[in-house]
């Protein structure tokens, strides 16, 4: 049995104006270095092992952050390399295109224009550089996500589904006192 969700890959021209708003009070941005690695990791669920996001960091990738003085509130992270999002699919970067990969802002910090702000100084710090490209990619019923990007000026480049087998587990079968077999 199958079940599939619905992917949505949105591209911004990193050449169209880009608005940032206003600078969010309290908070300094600047780059992530490697000691800022564990806290940008436990701050989206490690869901990688941070030795891969220092390798990551290595190979070019970045990742701008916001902070106050306790620390860190808000990250994008963003790549310059192919990114392989499932087993059967490799998103391509032609030169000059770059991938967000993550925007997260805490949860406690939310709706405040944040993530617009970073994710717009971001696109601008990325144009200065010469790219020309962002690519970002969500579920499609990630709906502050996509409102995000639309906000900052992505449009939908294309749809995809992602599917998955469903495991059905057997149950064990049972014996006629109705006590369930073990395995040791
Ligand atoms: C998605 C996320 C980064 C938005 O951060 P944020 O700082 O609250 O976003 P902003 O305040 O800058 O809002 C920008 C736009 O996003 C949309 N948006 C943000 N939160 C939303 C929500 N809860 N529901 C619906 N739309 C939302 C709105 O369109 C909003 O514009 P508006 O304020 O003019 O309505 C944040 O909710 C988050 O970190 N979520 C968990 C991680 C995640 O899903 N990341 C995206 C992965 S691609």
């Amino acid at each position: 049995m199958q079940t599939c969700d619905e992917w949505l890959e949105m591209i911004r021209d990193l050449n169209e104006p880009i608005s940032i708003g206003e600078a969010p009070r309290g908070l300094r941005m600047r780059w992530a270095e490697k000691r800022d690695l564990m806290a940008i990791n436990a701050l989206q669920g490690f869901v990688k092992e941070t030795d891969f996001m220092e390798q990551s960091l290595r190979k070019g990738d970045r990742c701008l952050l916001l902070e106050d003085n306790r620390a860190i509130r808000a990250f994008a992270w963003v790549t310059f390399r192919d990114f392989k999002l499932a087993l059967w699919y490799t998103l391509k970067l032609p030169p000059a295109w770059c991938y967000l990969v993550y925007v997260f802002v805490h949860p406690h910090y939310t709706r405040r224009g944040i993530a617009s702000y970073l994710l717009g100084s971001l696109m601008k710090s990325l144009r200065e550089s010469g790219n020309s490209r962002m690519v970002s990619g969500m579920f499609g019923n990630w709906d502050a996500s996509i409102g995000l990007h639309h906000k900052a000026g992505f449009q939908i480049h294309r749809r995809l589904a992602q599917c998955r087998i469903l495991n059905i587990l057997p149950m064990p079968p049972k014996d006629e006192a109705g006590d369930e077999d073990t395995i040791d």
